[in-house]
Order: structure tokens, then C-alpha cells, then sequence
């Protein structure tokens, strides 16, 4: 159980709120959902796949769980993801909608339609094509966000090749990480991308990613943005702008079968190694497109919506991307941080641009509770009518804050639980349904099996903690981890038989509503990123420095989880430079390795480490001295003194 989130202080918010009238009436997700997905589960998603997308081939199969825990759902269907976003839309007359306002960092901005969207991903597809592209190779995608990032994926969905979007701000070392793994023949960049008022280069980091020779890449599109001088390789780097101007922009879309693979993303896991979470399209795409219609009660005609997240996350991929461009939403992408130019950045593009949904994380909100409201209150926030949470666990005060100053008192809140390796939504309120309580991610959606047990798989009850399982496939449901089916099957599947184990505390309330704890396993939450203990701990010992290293994840007010580490020097280091200055070395050194958003809050050096008789790392007693706390149990450790000599070193 997590040992960071105390249950007690998240269940004193004890008001709940129900829908307004006018809301219920109105809503795109009605009870009977639950109905009918009660009656008969795979004939519900059966029915959404068949309502919600084009199938060049229609399925006659819904599940095949035969070769569990690989599922393949809707298997004898065939469809293409690109025309389901694009395409179809065009031809049933809603060419002129806007799909995408883009507002970049330094202010300019471009609104492109469906009609505009579905010829710049034809001509990339072309020109993906034209340089080799085919079905099954991959495609790296390491871009700021702006609208050529959600072209390139597209484009890469069209071929039914498969993309890798990496985080644009994951160092080069993470990024050659991936390309090798990924063994990917193309990368798609930018010159450089706008932050915090600053342009940071990215194509430079490609540079380095495949400088040795070896890489498997064969060519690198570029597209400007960031105005920055770059290295050139000829014939392996080509300018997107160039490539773009020369291509037809006609392009039919060619239907893949429905278990194609899609993308693979990366993501943190107990281990050092990063793990490349493969999904499919058919069933990922209706799950997709099912929730961002539901949750989100999408009217794609009248709202606006805007969700934060970057591309380089599952959240950017499922509904910046595929759930709302399936559903023919007019959707916000930002490509700057919320500070910049000003602390209201964010408020204004949504006065400006009238959204009505809105979709962030709770580091988002709490830093912004933190601000004062006199910010937002600036701005005109009245075209507000649902606010969504994800990626972590959003108190009940930051919950209320969220509702009364961004939502005017009376927008519902829908907190969504979800992970890279689900997909989509799982668990979360819907809007028009569910009378909202602060704090708890509440119900599971409608087709959605999910259960809180014991360590011997025994469902826990109300009133009672435990682990979060899904008990029956789902359609978004990850299909492996790329190149390691040992992996997939040890992490996930092996805890509890038949079961999904996603790695998560959780608590039933006396309603039997969902409270999510945290994470049960190595894995932190910091700011709604998922970060390895593991991998940082890997980085800072392969410092030249550093002897050993273990970091823990202390809980923080803003960001959920803090990163802490202890790092003991090899002798010859000791007391040659001051700990401020070993410190930011090792700092820095972790920014490389993996990326800025990795780097310790705090690196504490440390003559030594507390261990159990075994040799295990004790992280409890780490995480007490790194939250300040009074040093726990202590009786299974080595050696009690090495608490004192921490504790005199972390107070110095
Ligand atoms: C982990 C998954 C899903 C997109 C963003 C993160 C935590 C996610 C919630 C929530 C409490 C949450 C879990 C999960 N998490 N959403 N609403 N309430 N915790 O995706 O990087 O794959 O991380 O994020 O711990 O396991 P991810």
C-alpha cells in the first residue's frame, strides 16, 4: 500500500454533486449505458465500435481471448485510423470545421479545418511513402507541439506504419534509448520548439542520438519552427516544408486489420529500462473515441475542447489526438508552459477561444491554487461547462478549487483513472450521471470490469484498501511490451491469474466509489509523469562519482511526488568538492541521462544507506527522513547508526 497518501485526510470533503437539471438533459452519456453494457458487455462495445468509427471491413468477431493475455478485438475487421479522424469527416460535410486552434508559445497562431488537416496528413503520408515508408516500420516522433506533430502521427497511422512519439523534453541519451529499441527507420523533428520564452533545440539531440553509424535510422524530417541554426546530414535530413511542397495531396487511405499495430510509447516501469507499451487500432480507437464522447460529453458541433497534455504522452496520443479527431471535435493544442508570457497564459487562451471543456492535471491546479485566484478571475471563464482531472490523485481541495474558481461554481468535474498501458479511461464519473464526489475517480465506465483486492486476489468489500485489478479485457488494452513478452506477461499478468494488475493502492468507500492511493510498486508520480526509482537510481550510479544510489519518491504539495536521492561517493570523491556543488553535478548528470524532468528535487550525499539484513534498500526509512518525518521501524536494519549518520548528513 502506498505509504504517502493517508485515506483519512482525503475523505473530509464529504459534499457530493449531482448534475444540474439542464446538464442531465442535455448529456451524451445516459444511464442505460450501464444497462446495456451490463446485459452484455462485449455486445456493448461491439455496438460502439460499429456506432463510433468506419470500418472498411466490418467485423463478424468482437473478442478472441484465446491467446490471453494478448487479446485481439474486433480481428476480422479492417479500418483505417487516419481516414477515421480525418476523411470521413471531410466527406460527411464537415470539411470547413475547425479541428485544430494552435496557439504557439511566442502568440502566433493558425486555426486548420478538417478539410485542411486531411491534406497536409495526405501529402505527409506521401511523402512517408515516397522515402519507404511501409506497414509495421517505426517512425520516431520528437516535436514541440504544434500542429505538424499531430500530422506526422496521422500520416504514420495512414501507412499503417507505427509511431513512437517521445517527449520533447526526454534528453538524447532517452531518445537513442527508444530509436534502438524501437529499431525505427524515421524520425520526424523540429529545428528547435518554443519554452518559457526560449527556443530549446531538439533536432540537435536526434543528431546525437544516431551519431554512431549504427543507428537504424534513414532519414530525419525537420521541420522548422524554432528558427535555430542545425547540423545538416545531407541526404539522410530533409526539411519537412521542402518534402511537403513537392507531394500530391491525394492519398487513399488503404484499410489495415483492426489488431495493426498503432504506436508503441515508452514508459516508466519498475525497472531501468523504460517499457515500449505497444497498442493496436480498432479497439484502442473505439475506446478512445467512446470516452472522449462520454466523459468529456462531447457536442463536437457546438464545444471547444482542450486537453494540455503533450503529445508525448498516452494522454496527448488518446485525446489530443485519436479520441477527439475521431469524434470530429474543434479542439485547443498549446504549445508553451502555462506561465509564459504571463501567469494567466492559460485563462486567456480559454476566454479567447470560448472552450467549454477542459482537461489538466492536478500539479496543474494545485500550482495555480498556489498563484491565487485573483488570476483566473481576470479572465472570462464563463464557456466552461465540464473540467476533467487526470494522472494522479487530485485532493479534495484542489477539487473544490477547481469547480469553484475555474468552473464557476457549477461546471462537474470528472477525475479519469487511466494508464499508457490501458489506453483510455477506465474508471471516472459520467458527467450526466454520476453525482460527483471530491476526490475519488468513483465508478468504472460502462463495459469496464475493474476490482479492488487483497494480496490473495479477494475482493476487499466497501470501507476496505487493497489493489486495483481489471478483471476482463478491454478494447484499448495494451497488446505487449515491444520485443519483451516475458516482460508483459511478469509485470502485469503474473500477480493475480487471468487479471490485470495495473500497480495501483486503491479504496473502496462505503458507495463501493474508487479512491486511488497511489502507486504500490517503484514507480513515482511526479507532476502526473511516471518516473522509475529504478532508472534514476541506474543514472546517478552510472555518474563516475557515485558508488550507490537510491532514490525515493517524497510526497510533495504541488507535484504529488518529489524525487529524493541519497547517493553514496566512491572514496576517492569524498570531500573533494562541496555537497551544493556535487549535488548539481548529479543533478545535471540525471537532466542528460534522461531528461530535465527527472532531475532529484534533492540529492542528499550520504556516507551510507540503510539496509535490511538482506541487503534491501529500506525506501520506507529514506522517505521518512526525505519528508522530514520521524524515522520509522528501524528493527530489521543492519545497522541503526546508519540512520544517525544520514540524518546528521541531511540536517547539515
Ligand atoms: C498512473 C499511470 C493516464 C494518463 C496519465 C498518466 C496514476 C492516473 C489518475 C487518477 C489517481 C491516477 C496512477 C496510474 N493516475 N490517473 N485520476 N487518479 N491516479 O499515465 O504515465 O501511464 O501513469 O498514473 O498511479 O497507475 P501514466
Amino acid at each position: 500500500m502506498s505509504e504517502s497518501t493517508n485515506i483519512d485526510s482525503l475523505l473530509h470533503e464529504e459534499r457530493q454533486f449531482p448534475p444540474s437539471a439542464d446538464f442531465v438533459t442535455n448529456a451524451v452519456g445516459k444511464p442505460d449505458l450501464y444497462t446495456r453494457a451490463s446485459k452484455d458487455r462485449l455486445g456493448f462495445w461491439a455496438d460502439q465500435a460499429r456506432e463510433l468509427l468506419h470500418w472498411h471491413t466490418p467485423f463478424t468477431q468482437t473478442l478472441d481471448w484465446s491467446g490471453a493475455p494478448v487479446a485481439r478485438w474486433f480481428g476480422d475487421g479492417a479500418l483505417n485510423v487516419s481516414y477515421n479522424c480525418l476523411d470521413r469527416h471531410v466527406e460527411a460535410g464537415l470539411g470547413d470545421r475547425v479541428a485544430l486552434h494552435f496557439e504557439g508559445e511566442p502568440g502566433d497562431q493558425k486555426s486548420i479545418t478538417y478539410a485542411e488537416l486531411t491534406e497536409a496528413v495526405k501529402k505527409a503520408a506521401n511523402v512517408m511513402a515516397s522515402r519507404g515508408l511501409r506497414q509495421g516500420d517505426r517512425v520516431i516522433i520528437y516535436m514541440p507541439l504544434i500542429p505538424e506533430a499531430v500530422i506526422a502521427m496521422l500520416a504514420v497511422a495512414r501507412l499503417g506504419a507505427i509511431h513512437s512519439v517521445v517527449f520533447g523534453g526526454f534528453s538524447s541519451e532517452s531518445l537513442r534509448a527508444r530509436i534502438d529499441d524501437a529499431q525505427a527507420t524515421m524520425v520526424v523533428t523540429a529545428d528547435g520548439g518554443h519554452r518559457r520564452g526560449a527556443v530549446f533545440p531538439l533536432k540537435d539531440a536526434v543528431d546525437h542520438a544516431i551519431a554512431d553509424g549504427a543507428s537504424s535510422v534513414e532519414n530525419v524530417f525537420v521541420v522548422k519552427r524554432g528558427g535555430n541554426d542545425v547540423e545538416w546530414v545531407a541526404g539522410r535530413d530533409l526539411w519537412w516544408h521542402e518534402e511537403m511542397a513537392g507531394v500530391s495531396d491525394e492519398h487513399t487511405a488503404e484499410a489495415f486489420e483492426s489488431e495493426n499495430p498503432l504506436f508503441i510509447l515508452y514508459t516508466s516501469g519498475t525497472t531501468g529500462k523504460p517499457k515500449g507499451i505497444l497498442h493496436t487500432s480498432g479497439g484502442y480507437l473505439t475506446q478512445a473515441a467512446f470516452t472522449h464522447k462520454n466523459v468529456f460529453d462531447l457536442h463536437p458541433e457546438t464545444d471547444v475542447y482542450w486537453c494540455t497534455a503533450d503529445i508525448g504522452w498516452i494522454t496527448g496520443h488518446s485525446y489530443v489526438v485519436y479520441g477527439p479527431l475521431a469524434n470530429g471535435a474543434t479542439q485547443v493544442i498549446y504549445e508553451g508552459t502555462p506561465d509564459t508570457p504571463h501567469p494567466g497564459r492559460w485563462w486567456e487562451i480559454i476566454e479567447k477561444y470560448r472552450v467549454s471543456i477542459f482537461y489538466t492535471a492536478p500539479t496543474a491546479i494545485r500550482t495555480f491554487m498556489k498563484l491565487g485566484r485573483e488570476i483566473p478571475q481576470k479572465f472570462d471563464l464563463s464557456s466552461l461547462r465540464l473540467l476533467g482531472s487526470v494522472g494522479e490523485p487530485i485532493n479534495p481541495e484542489a477539487w473544490i478549487w477547481y469547480r469553484e474558481v475555474i468552473g464557476s461554481g457549477i461546471t462537474p468535474i470528472v477525475d479519469t483513472w487511466w494508464q499508457t498501458e490501458t489506453g483510455a479511461i477506465m474508471i471516472s464519473a459520467l458527467p450526466g450521471v454520476t453525482a460527483t464526489k471530491p476526490g475519488s475517480a468513483q465508478v468504472p465506465l460502462p463495459g469496464i470490469s475493474i476490482d479492488v483486492v487483497d494480496d490473495a486476489g479477494v475482493h476487499v468489500g466497501p470501507e476496505a484498501g487493497g489493489l486495483l485489478v481489471v478483471t476482463e479485457p478491454w478494447p484499448s488494452m495494451l497488446r505487449g511490451i515491444w520485443g519483451d513478452e516475458e516482460r508483459f506477461k511478469e509485470t502485469y499478468w503474473s500477480t493475480f491469474p487471468n487479471t490485470y494488475f495495473a500497480g495501483d493502492g486503491a479504496h473502496l468507500d462505503a458507495d463501493n466509489d474508487v479512491w486511488l492511493l497511489g502507486r504500490v510498486d517503484d514507480v513515482m508520480n511526479v507532476s502526473g509523469h511516471r518516473l522509475s526509482t529504478m532508472e534514476i537510481e541506474s543514472a546517478l550510479v552510472a555518474h563516475p562519482m557515485s558508488a550507490e544510489a537510491a532514490v525515493v519518491g517524497a510526497s510533495d504539495d504541488t507535484t504529488g511526488q518529489a524525487i529524493v536521492a541519497f547517493v553514496i561517493l566512491k572514496s576517492r570523491f569524498v570531500g573533494t568538492e562541496t555537497d551544493a556543488a556535487l549535488e548539481g553535478q548529479l543533478r545535471t548528470w540525471v537532466g542528460e541521462q534522461i531528461g530535465a524532468i527527472a532531475k532529484p528535487r534533492k540529492v542528499f550525499i550520504v556516507a551510507e544507506l540503510p539496509k535490511t539484513r538482506s541487503g534491501k534498500i529500506m525506501r520506507r526509512l529514506l522517505r521518512d527522513i526525505a519528508e522530514g518525518r520521524e524515522v520509522g521501524d528501524t528493527t530489521t536494519l543492519t545497522d541503526t547508526t546508519v540512520i544517525r549518520t544520514i540524518n546528521t548528513s541531511v540536517n547539515d
